[in-house]
């Protein structure tokens, strides 16, 4: 429990944002639009005030993987890992175990015979392995992903399991053993692939089986029927592979099956699940929602994918995510198209495909009824219901802006049919809840926010970075990149050279003006390529400069409210240093962003001419898009 970071620990799970002592982020627990769940480090502690759940690391893990006491020490044990002496199991242990943990183990025990049969048999290697080698699966991704296979046998899996001591009650449960009226067991997977799925903690839920040969009178895909701890509907194929690259992007990629998945993750494009088999759900939108707002449909270009890819374009922008849609040429899948590009050409294509959803609507439809007016009619309303379903009233208008342009309409006519139906919506919601509500209005800024600005707060980030600049600025961090073999190459840049750098390419200056007089001179000494030493300002004849830089050197350490969470971890200076570069810099953009935003808001309220209303409405929308960038980067920065 004293190795246990609450904010770690979470933070694998929820896309956490620093404010102030505290994290915050969209509560996990359920569908909400503004986000009201904590992680108070100093107290170690939870709250999510949308569901009231609150409490420690393990009582998080226990809510929200759904393991039991034990199991979450476990994993906790295996996060820090601190070694916990386990002896092996005696069957009568294995009975007593509680039923879903009994579930995982069963799971866990069948995914190591399916490898194993894969790798490790004659019949495995020369049927199952030589298939999977013909798609181009590689070994890495094969082990990763736990691929196995499933021999061309009545009962060998149930069978073996029951000699194991797994009792046929919870072979049956996990759907690996079908029971016939007779009594007797069969194996459910026979002669098939298989693709395990795992859940966001890497446990197996359960199995996909792709028959090997194609059989018009066999299903392609067998997979495990639902149970106590598989729920379809709740799970992505991929996830727990790619949520740290989805962070990382920014962007997840959503693809239809399990082979899109590893054959993109294996060429190196690694932010991507698949929904596998079921349509898109909320739930599984949800799931993506707490590492981005960005998700990428990936689809087959065939009239099912079409199809399937209108209802998800509607679901996701119903959550509030922002989404992008590219179809596949011909026969084409994201699986077969990366085999055949180089994955630089493959991440252009990716790029130059993808199409906002209006255009994507648009292109489509209006084939079909460019000329035909009632069509036409039909079409335009279509497209607004799908804008009316986003929540944000700024991205609802630019859009709408938008629909008007490529389909040539006016727009008070789109905005009049909008809010016919924002208001049919409102209606419907109220008849539901029967109590009034007030209708939907856009997201407002955080009142402490709000507070922060006033209280002249806005100072201490630009303090912390002359705080910075003075203590260390001939001083040296490194980054890690890569080269072009993607091997890692290290980069030392000094502290002052850094942050100017990173002020000056997005123009910022301090507010301040003793601070943006220090920052100057750091300024005009940087374009003769020195860096000022400490003594320079200590002994400025300017006074007030002299009682700053005396002040900021002699506590070096007064920007503890950045780095007390880190010290834990943290472990050597320079890394130290770093973090406190990077966290400053960003806290520092992210404020003047944000302030940015309340001074737009105030102007939106006054306006009235209407293109320019629409030209702020655009920034703000810019600016919005900006702000939720940086502070993904602070928080990855913050949890990492
Ligand atoms: N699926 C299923 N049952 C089927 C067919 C498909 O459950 N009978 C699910 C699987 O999860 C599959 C996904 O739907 O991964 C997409 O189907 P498809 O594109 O046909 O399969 P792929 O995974 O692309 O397999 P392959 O490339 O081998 O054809
Ligand atoms: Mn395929």
């Amino acid at each position: 429990m004293d190795a246990a970071r609450i904010e770690e620990v979470v933070g694998e799970f929820v896309s956490l944002k620093k404010t102030g002592k505290n994290y915050k982020g969209f509560s996990p627990f359920t569908n909400e639009t503004n986000p009201s769940f904590y992680v108070s480090p100093s107290k170690n502690i939870f709250k999510c005030f949308s569901s009231g759940k609150g409490g420690n690391a393990v009582t998080f893990l226990m809510e929200h993987e759904r393991l039991s006491y034990p199991e979450a020490l476990r994993y906790l044990a295996g996060k820090y890992s601190i070694e916990i002496e386990e002896k092996e199991q005696t069957p009568e242990e294995i009975r007593e175990m509680n039923e879903r943990e009994t579930l995982f183990h069963v799971n866990a025990f069948a995914q190591k015979y399916f490898s194993e049969q894969l790798l490790k048999t004659d019949k495995g290697r020369a049927i199952g392995l030589s298939y999977l080698k013909e798609r181009e699966f590689r070994e890495e991704a094969i082990e990763l992903f736990h691929l196995g296979y499933a021999p061309e046998e009545w009962d060998a899996f149930t069978s073996h399991a029951l000699r194991h001591g797994y009792k046929k009650e919870y072979l049956v449960k996990t759907g690996l053993t079908v029971e016939k009226e007779n009594n007797r067991a069969y194996d459910r997977f026979r002669g098939r692939v298989i693709f395990p799925i795992h859940n966001l903690s890497g446990r197996i839920l359960g199995f996909g089986g792709r028959i090997l040969v194609k059989d018009d009178k066999k299903p392609k895909y067998v997979n495990s029927p639902e149970s106590e701890i598989y729920n379809k509907s709740r799970i992505l194929y991929g996830l727990y592979f790619a949520k740290n690259s989805i962070i990382r992007e920014d962007l997840c990629y959503l693809v239809e099956g399990y082979t899109d998945v590893i054959a993109l993750y294996q060429s190196g494009i690694q932010n991507v699940v698949a929904s596998s088999g079921t349509s898109l759900t909320v739930e599984q939108i949800r799931l993506i929602k707490r590492y981005t707002s960005n998700i990428t449909i990936l689809y087959d270009g065939d009239e099912a994918g079409i199809k399937a890819s209108f209802r998800s374009i509607d679901l996701i922008l119903e959550q509030g995510m922002n989404v992008r849609i590219v179809l596949f040429p011909g026969s084409e899948d994201p699986d077969s198209y990366v085999r055949k590009h180089r994955v630089a050409d493959v991440l252009e294509f990716l790029d130059r495909q993808s199409t906002d959803f209006i255009t994507f609507k648009t292109q489509l439809l209006k084939k079909e009824t460019s000329t035909d007016p009632v069509k036409r009619g039909a079409l335009i309303r279509e497209i607004v219901e799908t804008i009316a379903l986003i929540p944000d009233v700024i991205y609802r208008t630019v859009y709408i802006r938008e629909c008007s342009a490529i389909l040539d309409v006016p727009e008070p006519a789109l905005v009049n049919e909008m809010n016919r139906l924002l208001r049919k919506k409102h209606r419907k919601k109220q008849q539901k809840q029967e109590q009034p509500q007030e209708p939907p209005e856009p997201t407002e800024y955080p009142a402490q926010l709000q507070k922060d600005l006033q209280d002249g707060d806005a100072n201490f980030q630009e303090r912390d970075i002359i705080r910075l600049l003075l203590n260390y600025g001939r001083e040296e961090i490194v980054f890690r990149g890569h080269d072009e073999r993607k091997k890692p190459v290290d980069t030392a840049v000094k502290v002052a050279n850094f942050i100017i750098g990173d002020l000056q390419q997005d123009g910022i200056e301090f507010k301040n003006p003793l601070y943006q007089r220090i920052y100057e001179e750091y300024l005009s000494a940087h374009h003769n390529e020195t860096i000022p030493d400490q003594g320079h300002f200590i002994h400025s004849d300017n006074d007030e400069v002299r009682d700053l830089a005396v002040d900021l050197l002699s506590s070096p350490y007064e920007l503890s409210k950045n780095w007390i969470n880190k010290r834990i971890f943290v472990v050597t200076e320079k890394e130290r240093l770093k973090y406190a570069v990077e966290t400053s810099l960003l806290s520092f953009k992210a404020r003047e962003v944000e302030a940015e935003i309340s001074r737009n808001n105030e102007k939106l309220k006054e306006i009235s001419d209407e293109s320019h209303m629409l030209q702020l409405l655009r920034e703000q929308k810019e600016l919005k898009d900006l702000s939720r960038r940086i502070n993904k980067k602070l928080s990855r920065i913050i949890t990492k």
